[in-house]
């Protein structure tokens, strides 16, 4: 039995999709357990780019079973969009290779209006949403006044429990028809019947089974509505905890928690961001990593390695292993620097991450500047064939974090992925 989770350890965008991918290569289970087609994550696999949002990246690989568990919010057309630009791919999605949860809640129409209607309202403090309703969903999930996905298959449920929803909120009564918003729910609800499960029930079963399983979590650490930089954060937990609930597994069931670590640091929407570049180096790893958002295709913040923020992630998470992505983008730097601290607006040194935004906004990055390298590292595939620089700049981190690197990645292929243990 292996059961790990895997996390982001910045703002999202780490690299998630691709690691994934690679430990999904002879792993059984892959389940998403929160967020929803907020998440965007690009798997390049020989000439082909795949663009997931909702499906896990498990999905890839025939031998894999992808899941979609209960903490997810659920948009169903965007589901049944994603499994057939697949299918039109040359991937098979079919019900023995992907799960959704009965129990998952539902994005509705009224969710992506709400969404756009509050980010209006927010005048000064905008969050940046991506605009799919995932807040306003989860926020009538705790509510308790939500629709979940096994609601889609009985009309006159479905139609009972839309009737409760305040679709005045944003409509006019001329605007909306719920019988039609029944007919189009309950139809996709039918399209996605062969695939409901009781997701808890069949993961448990499976790692009863002995079978291996990845958690994957969407968004980051610093994304997360309790441990993120609140409120500019996503509406759900992506931390390795919340996998126990988003999926209905026990604590004790989970081994080993992955940590995916830009070498770099990004961030798209609003919020604070110490070590931003609004400099020529961050108009450069925008350019060269390619950072555009995949969900919204807005153009990432970009940003030097915070370590601050990554010792803050391994605490939260408990990661117990850390992936470092996108090392090849800092090729070519004469100079590379890391946060080590942070210095308050009173000249106090602090090397653990402020709980209160308004501290951390007005904190200035403590850098140590590491040398960089010359060498195109791309096609490397052994940590030996490093440079010393890149090597050293590997080690630092794990020192500095007391974290083993288990994986570097230096390319979107595959190939492009050197497995190694530091110190
Ligand atoms: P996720 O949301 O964490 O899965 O990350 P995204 O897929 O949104 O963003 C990561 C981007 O970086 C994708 O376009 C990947 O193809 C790409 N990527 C992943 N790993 C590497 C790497 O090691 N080097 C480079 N240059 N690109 C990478
Ligand atoms: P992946 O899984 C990066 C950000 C949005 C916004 C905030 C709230 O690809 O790493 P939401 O729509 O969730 O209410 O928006 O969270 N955000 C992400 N940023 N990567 C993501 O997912 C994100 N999902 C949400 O930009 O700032
Ligand atoms: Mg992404």
């Amino acid at each position: 039995m292996t059961v790990y989770v895997l996390v982001g350890t910045q703002w999202g965008d780490e690299g998630k999709g691709k690691i994934t991918d690679i430990l999904a290569e002879g792993t059984d289970y892959v389940v998403r357990y929160q967020g929803g087609n907020n998440a965007g994550h690009t798997v390049c696999v020989g000439e082909s780019t795949f663009k997931l949002h909702l499906i896990p990246s498990g999905i890839l690989y025939d031998s894999c079973c992808s899941v979609i568990a209960n903490g997810v919010v659920l948009d169903p057309a965007v589901i049944l969009q994603e499994m057939e630009t697949l299918r039109a791919q040359g991937i098979s999605v079919n019900p023995s290779k992907l799960k959704i949860s009965s129990i998952a809640n539902v994005i509705l129409p009224l969710h992506r209006q709400l969404d756009s209607k509050q980010e209006a309202k927010r005048h000064q403090e905008k969050i940046g949403t991506t605009g799919k309703g995932i807040g306003p969903a989860y926020m009538h999930k705790v509510a308790r006044t939500g629709i979940r996905v096994q609601d889609l298959l009985k009309k006159e449920t479905l139609k009972k429990k839309l009737l409760r929803q305040n679709w005045g909120e944003v409509y006019s009564e001329s605007d909306y028809d719920i019988d039609q918003v029944v007919d189009e729910y309950h139809g996709y609800g039918m399209q996605l019947k062969p695939y409901v499960v009781d997701s808890s029930l069949f993961i448990n079963e499976a790692i009863n089974a002995g079978k291996s399983v990845i958690m994957e979590g969407a968004q980051g650490t610093l994304l997360d509505v309790d441990h993120g930089t609140y409120p500019y954060v996503t509406s759900s937990n992506p931390v390795a905890g919340a996998a126990c609930v988003g999926a209905g597994v026990g604590p004790h069931k989970i081994e080993k928690v992955i940590g995916v670590t830009k070498a770099y640091l990004t961030r798209v929407g609003e919020g604070p961001f110490t070590t931003e570049l609004h400099d020529e180096f961050g108009e450069l790893l925008r350019k060269k990593g390619g950072e555009f958002g995949t969900t919204t295709g807005r153009p990432r913040r970009c940003g030097w390695l915070d370590l601050v923020v990554l010792k803050y992630a391994i605490r939260v998470n408990g990661i117990t292993e850390i992936c470092l992505t996108k090392l090849d983008v800092l090729d070519g730097l004469e100079s590379i620097k890391v946060c080590t601290h942070y210095k308050t607006v009173d000249g106090e040194l602090l090397d653990e991450f402020p709980l209160d935004l308004d501290v951390y906004s007005s904190c200035e990055p403590v850098y140590e500047a590491l040398p960089g390298w010359s060498e195109d590292i791309s096609q490397m595939t052994d940590f030996s064939e490093l440079p010393a620089s890149a090597k050293a700049y590997v080690e630092y981190i794990a020192s500095y974090t007391g974290v083993q690197i288990k994986m570097v990645s230096v390319g979107t292929r595959r190939r492009q992925t050197i497995h190694l243990i530091t110190r």
